[in-house]
């Protein structure tokens, strides 16, 4: 039987189901679980900025710091979070939105019934960040989503996941 489970969220709704999975294997067979999240301060922020929007996490941050996110009123593709505009507000607004999904998705797997929950966080190349943590932790499974925040639709799994899966030396399940 496996003997630590890491599971990579993006906060997106196909991570929330490999959480759930995650957690409850963990659960069902009593093994520690590591949660981790990699912060992405350079290309495709506006996929976090749209999940942290929808999410109501920008919110949350606004009211626990002083720093003020407001999403721009224009198109959403508007580069609030893009590095050419990198304030150091923007900088820790990233990283607490990242602390954010981290923490809602640590809850999810307690009530879940997770009894030994480790929380991971790196800036990094997603998949390389994965790949890292799960070693760091020690774990012989990755469970993560199939996709992820990108817009793109399709049935091939999104990058991370498939650079992950093609990387990874433990075993890596991906939830549809
Ligand atoms: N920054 C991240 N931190 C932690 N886990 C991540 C991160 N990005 C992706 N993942 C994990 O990888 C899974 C698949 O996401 P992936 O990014 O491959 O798909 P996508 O966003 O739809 O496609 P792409 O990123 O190629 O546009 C997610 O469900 C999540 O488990
Ligand atoms: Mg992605």
């Amino acid at each position: 039987m496996h003997k630590h489970i890491f599971v990579a969220t993006d906060g997106s709704e196909s991570a929330e189901r490999a959480v759930a999975l995650g957690a409850e294997l963990a659960a069902t067979f009593e093994i520690p679980l590591t949660i981790g999240h990699v912060l992405r301060f350079g290309r495709l922020p506006k996929e976090l900025a749209r999940m942290a929007e929808a999410e109501h996490i920008i919110d949350t941050v606004q009211k626990a710091s002083n720093i003020t996110l407001g999403l721009p009123a224009g198109p959403r593709d508007s580069d609030l979070f893009s590095s050419s505009h990198m304030s150091s507000d923007i900088v820790q607004g990233i990283t607490l939105v990242g602390e954010e999904i981290i923490s809602r998705a640590a809850n999810r797997a307690k009530e879940l019934g997770a009894k030994t929950i480790a929380t991971m966080m790196v800036s990094d190349d997603p998949a390389d960040g994965i790949l890292e943590m799960a070693e760091e932790a020690g774990a012989d499974m990755i469970v993560m989503g199939h996709r992820g925040l990108g817009r793109v639709r399709y049935l091939l799994a999104g990058s991370v996941a498939q650079k992950v899966n093609n990387h990874a030396e433990c075993t890596v399940v991906t939830v549809r």
